[in-house]
């Protein structure tokens, strides 16, 4: 058994729940989706989330990347209505059967045009595969077109899960890339292609025709907020096509941004129409930040080359496409409009929330410094003066039970050890001031203490 590995003994099922919980709680798992693999072993069925451990009244939870309670109750209710309308609807026994290997047509074309409506921006239909959300589409990518001998550069910071699934999972060898305001830099990333170039361990083949990987999150990224500047977009499409690599963007909160323009995305700026196009660019999307994580489904907006690799893979032969039932009930919430009227919902909520951490941290901790992040979940703050995240963040647990992950969890070179991922979505806008302002007590104390 290795090590925090628990072994429970059911006497019925309200105390396997309680042995459960007390089980997890003493794994200490402040973000279950980084706990060990010896910690996820636990027969799961008596539980609801993948957070149960860490949620609840007594827990303020500024970690979570989920929908707020609020949105995922009105999703809930959407979801209840679009499967009475589909499954009335026409033949609903295929629904049940495999599916087509893209997806669902009647989703697609709903998806299409919805996508294009909201993006500002045309999203064809032959471009969409359905997958089970934007951690299979990369675990995906990385298995079928890569092998574990490839590289794949990573921004820093990056999204701290993606990190496990490309590097753990795979087994790629990870390349840090520097980030700042303006997204990955795309000078540094040119260096870091530059050194890497001669070190290719294997043949391309047309099953694995790229050199590596770039993963990226260039709209409204996780943890930074910010998004690819219009000019490193081009740049990042010239690196790629010259190196040869595949460009994997999680473009996942891309449909939650504050205002009345959508972002642009770097899928655009790998135009068909230039003579030198054949593809490097793949738009990871999922319906896990604007409906539910639960439902676990999402797509992929790749190019031809990509589509046909994943379409004609063994996994999908066996399979038929991912998730058809969901996906045709997604296709009823599309097209009854209610995925519309939630993003009009949930945008001007996460903005007010975002709002509002922002002035707690302007007007009650001024030496934090932070870019005020124009759409998503998360506010990237660093902490004045040096100050550790992890002693703060084990602090603001100890002291206050709210989580809150530490910066340097987003790097794979374990940098940026001054700041922190604050999630302004997933609480009430009580509880995220609440949570805000215990960070700044603490931080306070801290400072307070080396005055
Ligand atoms: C950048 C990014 N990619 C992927 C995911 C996971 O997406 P999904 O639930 O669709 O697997 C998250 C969730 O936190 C994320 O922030």
């Amino acid at each position: 058994m290795g090590e925090g590995l628990v072994q429970i003994q059911p006497r019925d099922s309200y105390s396997l729940v309680e042995a459960n919980l007390r089980c997890l709680r003493k794994l200490q798992l402040t973000e279950s989706k980084s706990k060990s693999l010896s910690a996820v072993t636990m027969d799961a069925t008596n539980f609801y989330t993948q957070f149960d451990s860490v949620m609840g009244e007594n827990i303020l939870n500024l970690v979570m990347g989920a929908p707020s309670e609020s949105m995922l109750k009105m999703a809930a209710s959407k979801f209840q209505q679009a499967t009475i309308a589909r499954m009335e609807g026409e033949l609903p026994q295929w629904l049940m059967h495999y599916g087509a290997e893209s997806g669902d047509g009647k989703f697609l074309t709903a998806m299409a045009t919805f996508l294009s409506e909201e993006y500002g921006a045309p999203v064809a239909r032959e471009d969409l595969v359905t997958t089970a959300g934007a951690s299979m589409g990369l675990v995906l990518l990385a298995n079928l077109l890569f092998t574990s001998s490839d590289l794949v550069f990573v921004e820093n910071p990056t999204y701290f899960v993606a990190t496990k699934v490309i590097g753990l999972d795979s087994g790629m060898t990870m390349v840090p890339v520097a980030t700042d305001s303006g997204g990955i830099n795309t000078d540094e990333l040119e260096k870091a292609l530059e050194s890497k170039v001669g070190q290719r361990q294997r043949e391309l083949t047309d099953r694995r025709p790229f050199w590596g990987m770039l993963y990226l999150v260039s709209t409204i990224h996780n943890p930074t907020g910010v998004s690819l500047t219009t000019e490193r977009c081009r740049r990042v499409v010239e690196l790629a096509r010259k190196y040869n690599l595949l460009v994997v963007c999680d473009d996942v909160y891309n449909l939650l941004y504050f205002g009345d323009k959508p972002p642009h995305r770097l899928f655009q700026f790998d135009k068909k129409s230039d003579p030198d196009y054949k593809g490097n660019v793949v738009s990871n999307g999922t319906f896990s930040k604007v409906f539910g994580p639960g439902c676990r489904i999402g797509w992929l907006e790749a190019p031809k080359r990509v589509k046909e690799i994943v379409l004609s893979s063994g996994y999908m032969s066996s399979s038929g496409g991912w998730n058809h039932t969901m996906s045709g009930i997604m296709g009823s919430v599309i097209n009854s409009g209610s995925l519309k009227e939630m993003l009009q919902i949930a945008r001007p909520l996460y903005q007010e929330q975002c709002q509002m951490a922002c002035e707690v941290l302007r007007t009650q901790l001024p030496g934090a410094s932070f870019v005020e992040p124009h759409g998503g979940y998360f506010l990237w703050v660093r902490l004045p003066g040096n100050i550790s995240g992890e002693e703060v963040a084990k602090r603001l647990k100890e002291q206050y039970n709210t989580l809150i992950l530490n910066g340097s969890k987003c790097s794979i070179t374990g940098d940026f050890k001054d700041c922190l991922r604050v999630t302004y979505s997933f609480n009430s806008k009580d509880r995220v001031r609440q949570g805000v302002e215990n960070l700044v007590k603490v931080v306070k104390a801290m400072q307070a203490e080396t005055a």
